[in-house]
């Protein structure tokens, strides 16, 4: 792991392999380790650059709303400290709306895209006061209970049951997310852009991946983006919800590899 400061904060990150740069950028309230097994899928082709969004994992938290658009400048000054001009951006739910504000403010910086389990639109009214109830929630009672009701959104019922070992690891990760980091993400994402008149402007290589079963950025919002983005990719990966790379890891990572070794490299 390695740190940089982004002007408020230390940011971390780990940076794996050589090759053309790939960014991955996880999920709320998630951390880098969600893309462990697509690092060592990818790194020996690729240079896979992992950050913790600013207040998650291993990143310091700064007060207030953790913008999408901040989040984006952070994946921007990391690059140009990596000495990197353009990369592969790629991100799974929130990581994915920091991929598109980062394709907003630096197109030129974007080799292709990689939208996972994420959609283009801002939070419906009362989406933005359900974020400011839990961000208060995670302050006044910590992760626990944001982790529980989370976890039957981000996994199939199949999943749940028979993948012990998959369900503990996304329920740890959750649980070591400070609530702090947890509290800005969710202020953050409230305040995002609707970014759906973006989509048909992007012009570069852009894979969309999405679980059959995914209930919080359904398969209908990808199909949105598929629509928009022209020449897109869609794979929808069937016995998957939220978090289709560790559910699916296997298609996840053979689609994903495709997908670099066709459009990107
Ligand atoms: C995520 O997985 O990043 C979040 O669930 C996204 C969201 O809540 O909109």
């Amino acid at each position: 792991m390695s740190l940089i400061n982004v002007g408020d904060i230390q940011l971390a990150y780990a940076d794996t392999g050589v090759g053309l740069p790939v960014v991955l950028l996880h999920g709320y309230p998630f951390n880098r380790s969600m893309w462990n097994e697509q690092v060592s899928a990818l790194s020996n082709s690729f240079r896979v650059i992992t950050p913790d969004l600013r207040g998650l994992g291993e990143s310091e938290a700064a007060s207030g709303p953790a913008t999408m658009n901040r989040m984006a400048q952070d994946v921007a000054m990391l690059l140009d400290h990596l000495e990197i001009p353009r990369a592969v951006i790629g991100g799974l739910s929130m990581g994915g709306y920091v991929a598109i504000a980062f394709y907003k403010l630096f197109p030129s910086r974007v080799r292709a895209l990689v939208l996972a389990d994420t959609r283009a639109q801002a939070d419906t009214e009362e989406g933005k006061q359900t974020r400011h109830q839990q961000a208060e929630k995670a302050l006044a009672e910590g992760m626990a209970g944001i982790a529980d009701g989370m976890l039957a959104k981000l996994l199939t019922p199949d999943t749940v049951s028979k993948r012990p070992e998959l369900v503990r690891r996304v329920r740890d990760m959750m649980l070591k997310t400070k609530p702090e980091g947890a509290a800005g993400a969710l202020l953050g994402m409230a305040e995002r852009d609707n970014n759906t008149p973006l989509l048909s402007q992007i012009s570069c290589p852009t894979l969309i991946l999405v679980g059959h079963d995914d209930s919080i950025t359904p398969v209908q919002d990808s199909e949105k983006m598929h629509r928009e983005i022209a020449g897109s990719r869609l794979v929808v990966l069937e016995n998957a919800a939220h978090v289709s790379n560790l559910e699916r890891t296997e298609q996840f990572n053979e689609e994903l590899l495709r997908f670099l070794n066709d459009s990107a490299s």
